[in-house]
């Protein structure tokens, strides 16, 4: 039996219709205002896009890699150069910081050695090593350096002695190849380590 609604919901005579679903046509004007849109934006990617290509989108791999690519004049390369050398070869003993190890590895850092005016005692110290007794900084070592001779070239021992002339605060001129190939043909003879008293004989200025 059809419930009577009217007594719950009274209606007015001619207003029994209800409400339905159905479709209704897209505006043209959407529909262009769409295409136009989609036009525009590929226009904007073609002609900004870069047709995706690695180049644009994917050059650099690091920030190092592109540090490696900005300018850079000569003493910045050999002092990079030199903090590498420094890097494999005297951190063991004189450490990270420059400052040695009390007792056993005097510090590089604020020695007068290093930051004499020139090069020529310690480029004769890498070369062929150091032994014995011998002040820094107002004291008193005693121990026995190696020598680097065989293993670094003239351009790595200018390298590593201009980086620690100017490494840790350190203040002191870059020094040049040739004036370590120059030390090393004339010392060629020597075959033992330095002592301090036999470099002082060596003006360093
Ligand atoms: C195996 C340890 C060792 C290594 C590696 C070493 N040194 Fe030394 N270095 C010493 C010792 C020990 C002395 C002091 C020697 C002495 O008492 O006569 C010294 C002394 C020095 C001095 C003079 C004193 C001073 O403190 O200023 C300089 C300059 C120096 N070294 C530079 C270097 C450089 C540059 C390298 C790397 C190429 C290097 N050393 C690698 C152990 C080392």
């Amino acid at each position: 039996m059809k419930p009577d609604r009217s007594k719950n919901f009274p209606v007015n005579a001619g207003d029994e219709t209800e409400p339905s679903i159905g479709t209704a046509e897209m505006p043209v004007a959407f529909i262009v205002i769409l295409a136009l849109l989609i036009f525009a934006g590929g226009m904007f990617l073609s002609s900004n896009g870069g047709g995706f290509n690695s180049t644009v989108y994917g050059q650099y791999s690091s920030t190092n890699e592109l540090a490696a690519l900005a300018p850079q004049d000569e003493g910045n390369k050999q002092f990079a150069q030199g903090r590498e050398v420094y890097g494999r070869t005297c951190v063991p003993c004189h450490q990270p910081s420059g400052a040695g190890v009390p007792g056993q590895f005097p510090p590089l850092v604020g020695s007068e050695w290093v930051q004499a005016p020139k090069a020529d005692r310690i480029a004769r110290i890498v070369l062929d090593g150091l032994q014995g007794p011998i002040a820094v900084k107002g004291t008193d070592w005693n121990n026995v350096m190696v020598r680097w001779k065989e293993v670094l070239n003239d351009e790595e021992i200018a390298a590593v002695l201009t980086y620690v002339r100017n490494e840790w605060g350190n203040k002191a001129d870059a020094v040049k190849v040739e004036d370590v190939k120059a030390i090393r043909a004339l010392e060629k003879d020597r075959n033992e380590a330095w002592t301090s008293a036999e470099l002082l004989k060596i003006a360093d200025q």
